[in-house]
């Protein structure tokens, strides 16, 4: 049996184990308070299991990217929209020898033999197994595994050291306590019955329903019970077709098992949009991603109707690209996204971390058989992603080195956006944090979400037409049956392109809270922008459903930032890329419909409220096309 090949290999692991290293020279490098909401410890992990090890290299110039975003993405800089090819991003953020050098040399002494230690082709992981009695001694952990409330187990341990010299040259070591992204069943076995799909980006995030659209016409004189594409052109002055589909293109992002089903999208087209009749988004398959069609329901087809039925229908005749990540068996994680979009992203030989990212090629049956997706698309000009988790479940290192690919990426052109979150300033699920960093309903201190809290995506929170108001109306922040994520990063400390903006916040419509509701030393405030996100009409599953989110307001965002990149292409200039320096900046001042009425409650409280200006609740307000495209084509 393969199981107990395992083991035998394990034993002949642990005699090459030298005696443990010194614990007085190591450093805490991650620790954690609590596992995440629904996970609990259930048992001490067999000391003879095998763990695939990968050590994240210290990138060389992180903490410089901002100053180049600022460089080519601020209206100012004389080098604005000067994207960077990924040569040169590979080339000024690749680890120095001397960190590879570090941590082999920790790893030899403490008995990892160098025959078994590689360094990945982009230099920026180094990677070996060990068993985990082995694992446990080098980095000073205890490993326990976690039940899910569904069943579902994963290996995590609390803290892990690192010897002081060596922290340094290392960002995060896996597997160790980060429970981003998924939970993988794998043959053999890692943890005999875990299960599938879960902990995936989005559980929790999908658009929030309130059923069958029933009698009201869908018509501009009905925005406010009922949202069509009509109704968000004429809230946004979007009156323009695209010219440059050619050298344009939208990416939008699904996770299997999540999918479109085409007949939805052409019930869809056949009342609101009828040129798109019988069209598909044009799909890139990321590690196997598929739109199945076996399973059927508002959890399976919601959130991917929703995308693509807007995304398509404000950009037509543009093409939409839809990036399905995942095989059915393991799905993916926003990691699995990174590494197809960006090859300097992807570790060693397709081997990535099987407690967080789907393993490619697949052995589970039905699984993915190609090798895995590394750097297989040229990025979209824009890509919208709505699916989030919590930034407490995630560790300041693991977030931090997912943000900055996102930063890689802005400085190659592209444009990310992410919904900001639909539970207000509480996270998914409700929960709120716990004094301690837990996550419960009853905690009360502000949970934000990631990746909106990265300053390197922009961040889409939510609107809505108030109730008997028209479109020619100012919207308010959306206060039906969502509540649009915004607040303050508890990792990111604040951007400069916003630091204007938010202190102007802080000090004329200072919150009725303080540092025990939310982190008042100046990080990372979010949303960016924001769009409706209330009574989209979308066509699920054979029916008109309505239907409410940050979900909605996402590929809304990106659908009209991709006409202005039309406009842009069409006379010779390039996408516009990173958009956060640029939307902030003076140049940029009134060119959004600013938000000022309604507010963002959660953990028991009100929330934050839209004020003038930007604000933590709707960002700086919502696209106005007309004074968006003006602006950004006298740029150069
Ligand atoms: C770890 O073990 C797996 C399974 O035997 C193997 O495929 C992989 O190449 C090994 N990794 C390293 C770095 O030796
Ligand atoms: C779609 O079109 C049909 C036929 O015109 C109409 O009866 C129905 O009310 C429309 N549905 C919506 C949601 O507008
Ligand atoms: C569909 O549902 C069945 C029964 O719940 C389940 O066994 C199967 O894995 C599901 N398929 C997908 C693609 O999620
Ligand atoms: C909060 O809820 C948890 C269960 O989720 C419970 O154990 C705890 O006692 C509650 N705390 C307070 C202060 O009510
Ligand atoms: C909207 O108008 C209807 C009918 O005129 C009225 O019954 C309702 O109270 C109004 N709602 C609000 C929020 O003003
Ligand atoms: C507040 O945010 C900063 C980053 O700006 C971070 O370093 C700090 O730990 C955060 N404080 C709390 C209490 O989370």
């Amino acid at each position: 049996m393969r199981t107990q090949a395992i083991v035998s290999v394990l034993a002949a692991l642990a005699l090459v184990l030298a005696s443990p290293t010194p614990r007085a020279s190591h450093v805490v490098h991650e620790k954690r308070v609590a596992p995440p909401p629904q996970w609990t410890r259930t048992r001490r992990l067999a000391s003879n299991v095998v763990l695939p090890v990968r050590v994240g290299l210290a990138q060389r110039n992180t903490d410089k990217l901002e100053d180049m975003l600022m460089d080519i993405a601020h209206p100012n800089s004389a080098n604005y929209g000067k994207h960077w090819s990924p040569s040169r991003i590979a080339a000024t953020f690749a680890p120095a020898p001397e960190s590879i050098g570090t941590v082999r040399g920790w790893l030899e002494d403490s008995g990892v033999h160098s025959s078994r230690i590689r360094l990945s082709p982009s230099r920026g992981w180094i990677d070996f197994n060990a068993t985990a009695q082995e694992l446990e001694e080098l980095i000073g952990a205890e490993y326990h595994v976690y039940t899910h409330e569904s069943g579902a187990e994963h290996i995590s341990c609390d803290s892990y050291s690192v010897p002081k010299h060596v922290q340094p040259h290392i960002e995060i070591i896996t597997p160790t306590l980060h429970f981003d992204a998924k939970v993988v069943s794998s043959d053999p076995p890692i943890l005999p019955g875990a299960s599938r799909n879960l902990g995936q980006p989005g559980v929790g995030v999908t658009p929030k329903t309130t059923g069958r659209v029933k009698g009201v016409k869908a018509e501009l004189a009905n925005c406010d019970k009922m949202i069509t594409p009509d109704c968000l052109r004429a809230l946004y002055n979007v009156n323009y077709k695209p010219i440059a589909i050619h050298k344009n293109s939208y990416g939008i992002v699904e996770y299997t098992p999540q999918a479109f089903l085409q007949s939805d999208l052409d019930m869809f087209f056949t009342n609101f949009s009828k040129s798109l009749v019988g069209t598909s988004p044009t799909l890139v398959s990321i590690d196997g991603g598929v739109v199945q069609t076996q399973n059927q329901s508002f959890g399976f087809n919601g959130e991917s109707d929703l995308d693509l039925q807007y995304g398509m229908a404000l950009v037509a005749p543009q093409p939409v690209t839809l990036y399905q990540a995942g095989d059915l068996p393991q799905g993916a994680s926003f990691n699995n996204l990174l590494d197809a979009l960006d090859k300097s992203y992807c570790t060693f030989e397709g081997g990535d971390d099987p407690n967080q990212d789907g393993i490619y090629p697949d052995p589970l049956p039905g699984g993915f058989a190609g090798p895995e997706s590394c750097g297989i698309v040229t990025p979209a000009n824009v890509i919208s992603t709505s699916y989030a988790s919590d930034e407490a479940d995630l560790t300041p290192f693991y977030a931090t080195r997912q943000c900055n690919e996102y930063g890689k990426l802005g400085l190659m052109g592209v444009t990310i956006l992410y919904s900001s979150g639909d539970q207000g300033v509480a996270g998914n699920g409700g929960r709120c944090l716990n004094p301690d960093g837990s996550q419960t309903k009853n905690g009360t201190r502000f949970n934000p979400l990631f990746p909106a809290v990265c300053p390197f995506v922009t961040a889409v929170g939510a609107t809505q037409v108030n109730p008997n108001a028209t479109v020619n109306d100012p919207e308010s922040a959306c206060e039906q049956v969502i509540f649009s994520g915004g607040g303050f990063s508890n990792f990111f400390a604040r951007p400069k392109f916003q630091e204007a903006a938010v202190t102007r916040f802080l000090r004329d419509h200072p919150p009725p809270f303080t540092s025990a509701q939310f982190n008042t030393s100046a990080s990372r405030g979010f949303p960016d922008l924001s769009a409706n996100g209330a009574n989209y009409v979308i066509a699920v599953d054979g029916e008109f459903a309505l239907v409410f989110g940050t979900s909605a307001s996402s590929p809304v965002v990106g659908a009209i930032l991709t006409l202005i990149n039309d406009a842009r292409l069409a006379i010779g200039k390039r996408p516009i890329g990173f958009i956060n320096p640029t939307i902030y900046s003076d140049f940029f001042n009134g060119a959004f419909n600013d938000i000022t009425t309604g507010g963002n409650q959660g953990c028991g409280t009100p929330g934050f409220t839209s004020a003038p200006g930007w604000d933590p609740v709707t960002g700086l307000g919502t696209p106005n096309f007309p004074k968006l495209l003006e602006r950004w084509l006298l740029l150069p």
